[in-house]
């Protein structure tokens, strides 16, 4: 498989643009990356914030093959990538706070958003979108809760963004391949290796019922383990997040 690899200056959201007008099922992945973003989105409604020159943006576009089943656990995927990615660079002390946040001591370096396009009677396709913070200006991100970091502050020489881009996607495409082959079974371990929650508790935050428990890794289509009072409750990651508790 190749890539087809568009650059735009500015653009409103490399998810969005995707998810509008998606490029032709020419059997390449298709990738479109950006300077500066004027209306990124994250995950539950929230804005992704961009300033030029402070970011890793872009999004690419997955087609499954015909009869694939329906893509679970593949945001954990496209976050396991990232991680890989950054530890080739030599970060230390990557870890992945479910479904997507990739995280250094605790703070956000990157977010992740997996749109579905429907496939008509197909399986869909996926827009996964993704955001590295390289050189945040010093007033950025005070939204999230434990904080966010950049590049920047875990490495002495951070590097380019086309440098990393190339890492990325050198790995995304390497773990889909996997993950299209058998699923996200064979990338379970990897990712809870990572896990920044394991064994700590926990609280689900954004569905009706609060739920609380300890969080006990993810399952094999990537859906969170939760022990709870009542049980082993299994969560899936729709509309939700996680919060120490
Ligand atoms: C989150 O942490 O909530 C997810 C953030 C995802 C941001 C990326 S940047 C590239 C792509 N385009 C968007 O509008 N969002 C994603």
């Amino acid at each position: 498989t190749s890539f087809s690899l568009v650059l735009l200056p500015e653009c409103d959201s490399t998810n969005s643009r995707l998810l509008a007008d998606p490029p032709p099922d020419d059997g390449l992945i298709h990738v479109l990356a950006t300077d500066l973003q004027t209306a990124g989105r994250g995950r539950r409604g929230r804005v992704w914030q961009s300033w030029p020159g402070a970011g890793l943006t872009f999004s690419a576009l997955w087609r499954f093959a015909p009869g694939a089943p329906v893509p679970a656990g593949l945001s954990l995927v496209a976050g396991l990538a990232v991680a890989r990615a950054l530890e080739e660079l030599g970060v230390e002390g990557v870890q992945l706070k479910w479904p997507n946040d990739v995280l250094i001591h605790g703070k956000k370096l990157a977010g992740i958003l997996v749109e579905l396009i429907p496939g008509r009677g197909r399986t869909p396709a996926a827009v996964v979108g993704i955001g590295i913070n390289l050189h945040l200006p010093p007033d950025a991100g005070v939204e999230y809760p434990t904080g966010v970091t950049d590049l920047a502050h875990c490495l002495a020489v951070p590097p380019g963004s086309n440098q990393l881009l190339g890492r990325v996607l050198a790995q995304l495409y390497r773990l889909f391949d996997l993950y299209a082959a058998a699923g996200f079974t064979a990338l379970r371990g990897a990712w809870q290796q990572r896990n920044a929650f394991a064994d700590l508790p926990v609280r689900i935050v954004g569905e009706a019922e609060e739920l609380t428990g300890i969080c006990a890794g993810v399952d094999e289509d990537g859906a969170l383990l939760l022990q709870t009072q009542g049980g082993l409750r299994r969560v899936l990651s729709g509309e939700v997040s996680l919060r120490l508790a």
